[in-house]
């Protein structure tokens, strides 16, 4: 299968790129920066920004790929920041990849929507299908991301498929994303033996490792359309409080000084989150399971940011 990937050199697409690569895909990567150090050798790169239509048309007639994994976007903590470039990036960007794929007759696109796209005010448990009032310029643009793709899927046919991540954890450097004080408690922890949050102790959101990401993507593109009753679906794997995941963290890192100073900015960002995701009807219609809960996840993460850091990568 022929895959082409958007915003491919950030957190989710190098991971993504090799799961691809080693299942035997062809993969087109492209994004707005050069090439990253951390980029496969062999995965061919192609400059592309998505909020110019007629490049994005150019490069998908030309590549005629099978499916696209649209992740190219500006995370919540740059996009209230920078709300006007998220609204290019977010919005028009995946306005103009729809676009390409319905007047190339690309079959099907993935999209990564996120807990952002919610809002405040719903239930501890948030069910797939609810009201969204997203309060940041993510949120808002990631919302009409999933209604676009819906709108898409019904009008032109497109094989749309969306899933709702939670704040994604990995041995990366993280986007910007207003989750990021999780992995910063592992990777400044780790490497300078202290960080201090820039939220409360107890706040609570749904976290997720990589792995167990990408092969929500993967396997939610190859499920039988017939199973999928919508487009768009919740996951999930954990929702630890952020002392919990300081607790963890310090089982496997012993000496590190975990402390917390809530930012006034980000803190309100992150009360407007779910505090956890149902993801029954993923569950029932395309078989995801998370296999790492927040020790499975530290066990495995504190040794991968140990090497990156001997690699000098963080
Ligand atoms: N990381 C998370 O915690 C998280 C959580 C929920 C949803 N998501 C979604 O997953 C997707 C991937 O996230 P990520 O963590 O890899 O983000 P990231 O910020 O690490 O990567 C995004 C990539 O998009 C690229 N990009 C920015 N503007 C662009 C443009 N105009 N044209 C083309 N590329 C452009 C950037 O260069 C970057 O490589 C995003 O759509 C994000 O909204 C991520």
């Amino acid at each position: 299968m022929k895959v082409l990937i958007t915003g491919a050199g950030g957190q989710v697409g190098l991971e993504l790129i090799t799961h691809l690569l080693a299942r035997g895909d062809t993969v087109c990567a492209t994004d707005l920066k050069e090439r990253p150090a951390a980029a496969p050798a062999d995965v061919p790169w192609r400059h592309l920004d998505v909020t110019d239509p007629a490049a994005v048309h150019a490069l998908v007639q030309q590549e005629q790929p099978d499916s696209i994994f649209h992740l190219a976007a500006i995370l919540s903590a740059t996009g209230e920041q920078m709300p006007n470039v998220a609204y290019r990036v977010n919005q028009t960007g995946t306005y103009n990849v729809l676009e390409a794929c319905r007047q190339v007759g690309v079959r099907q696109l993935i999209f990564t929507s996120t807990i952002a796209a919610f809002g405040p005010g719903l239930p501890d448990l948030v069910p797939n299908d609810v009201p969204m009032r997203p309060s940041t310029m993510y949120g808002v643009t990631k919302v009409a991301g999933e209604l676009l793709g819906e709108y898409y899927h019904q009008k032109w046919d497109l094989d749309f498929r969306c899933v709702r991540y939670p704040g994604l954890i990995s041995a990366g450097v993280p986007g910007g994303g207003t989750s990021d004080y999780a992995l910063h408690m592992y990777t400044d922890g780790i490497k300078r033996g202290h960080y201090e949050s820039f939220c409360h102790a107890d706040t609570r959101i749904p976290l997720m490792y990589m792995p167990d990401a990408i092969r929500a993507l993967v396997d939610l593109a190859a499920a039988p359309r017939e199973r999928l009753k919508r487009c768009v679906y919740n996951i999930a794997a954990m929702s630890p409080t952020a002392a919990e995941i300081a607790e963890s963290v310090r089982s496997a890192v012993p000496d590190v000084d975990l402390t917390f100073c809530s930012d006034p900015h980000r803190q309100a960002i992150l009360d407007s989150w779910p505090r956890a995701l149902d993801d029954g009807v993923a569950r029932d219609e395309w078989g995801w399971h998370h296999e790492y809960d927040l020790d499975a996840m530290t066990a495995h993460l504190v040794p991968e940011v140990r090497k990156m850091i001997e690699h000098g990568l963080l």
